[in-house]
């Protein structure tokens, strides 16, 4: 059957349930909880990074996995799911600029000079990253984080007597260490931009974690002044953000932690308690449709356009073809890649 950009959006609903009935319990679809509110309502599980990456790494049964998200979630789920199992991707270009913000060839350069000091450094790298920076890790002896386990990750490492070198998003990073009691003075910032040729390897003596410059472009656009208005607009109101937002927005917010956190808080919070919620928009409009018995508002409108690439026609486009055995791309990683990437994941999810 064919498809394209006029076709109703009902027809398609109808034709992705239709695909879906067929299929069976041969497909399982993922999708991030930043997906278009009718991908998350088709789909069969909906997660933050952390709790995809458990629920592909358990799915036994499905032959074919669909995930909807961008591109690294989907690698991530190839990457733990058995080589038998096909992954698939609606949308491959769906790229998180984020995890295009440390490539490999400066993760080595950096941790070469790094190690070079004389430190004992441990490599965390952010699940928002290529799966050669996993794969990085798995070989140094570190390991992958979600926003939901940086802490307990940083932990790890530091009863290690190590020091986290944690990449690519700062404000993750900053955050969790500050939540630790580490201050912006026991923390070196590594620029992957700067020249280091004139100053030479840096002094890293005294520092507590190594983090690298990289940034949401979504969380960052939030702002201290947002929070100032919410709280002038709406009296009582609770401001909760995510971790990818800058230190001076956590620092003023109630509450701040993963996507998941944000739902739990707010699910269980009383009828009538009013939110501010700082992180993606299409999941602020969910939490906000599931749960009517309070006042939800986004701290600012800030979608992401990388995760809104994955539209519910290409979904429709990815299970027709599966179902017609039209060779629907696969989702692949290259096996080196994978084996290293694989025991960094693992190490994650048995220490967190
Ligand atoms: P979560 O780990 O909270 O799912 O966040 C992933 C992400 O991309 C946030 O921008
Ligand atoms: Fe990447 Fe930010 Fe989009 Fe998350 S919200 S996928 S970190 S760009």
């Amino acid at each position: 059957m064919t498809t394209d950009r006029s076709t109703p959006e009902g027809d398609i609903r109808e034709r992705i349930a239709a695909a879906r009935k067929k299929l069976g319990k041969d497909l399982v679809v993922l999708a991030h909880y930043y997906q278009n509110i009718d991908i998350v309502r088709s789909a069969d599980f909906v997660g933050d990074s952390l709790q995809l990456a458990r629920i592909a790494s358990e799915q036994r049964e499905a032959g074919s996995i669909v995930f909807c998200a961008v591109s690294f979630m989907a690698e991530m789920a190839r990457i733990l799911c058995e080589t038998r199992q096909k992954v698939f991707h609606p949308e491959p270009s769906a790229k998180c600029p984020l995890a295009e913000m440390a490539v490999i060839d400066d993760v080595e350069r950096a941790w070469k000079l790094l190690t070079a000091t004389g430190r004992h450094l441990m490599p965390v790298v952010y699940v928002n990253s290529r799966a050669d920076l996993k794969a990085f890790c798995g070989k140094n002896g570190g390991f992958v984080c979600t926003s939901a386990n940086a802490k307990k990750a940083m932990e790890y490492v530091l009863s290690r007597g190590a020091v986290p070198f944690f990449f690519p998003d700062e404000n993750l990073g900053r955050n969790t260490a500050h939540a630790m009691g580490i201050s912006d003075d026991e923390i070196f910032l590594w620029d992957p931009f700067e020249d280091i040729s004139d100053t030479g390897v840096p002094d890293i003596a005294a520092k507590k974690a190594i983090l690298w410059r990289g940034f949401c472009y979504v969380h960052v656009a939030f702002r201290p002044s947002d929070i100032e208005q919410a709280r002038k607009t709406h009296g009582e109101i609770n401001v909760i953000v995510h971790p990818e937002c800058t230190p001076d927005v956590v620092g003023l917010a109630d509450y701040a932690g993963s996507t998941s956190y944000i739902k739990s808080t707010v699910e269980t919070a009383a009828a009538g308690t009013k939110w501010a919620i700082g992180t993606e928009v299409n999941f602020v409009n969910c939490l906000k449709a599931d749960n009517p018995d309070k006042l939800i508002v986004p701290l600012r409108e800030c979608e992401c356009r990388d995760m809104s690439h994955v539209t519910l026609l290409k979904f429709l486009t990815v299970l027709e073809n599966i179902l017609e055995g039209k060779g629907q791309p696969e989702v692949t990683v290259d096996p080196e890649d994978s084996r290293y990437a694989k025991v960094a994941l693992e190490r994650m999810l048995a220490i967190t």
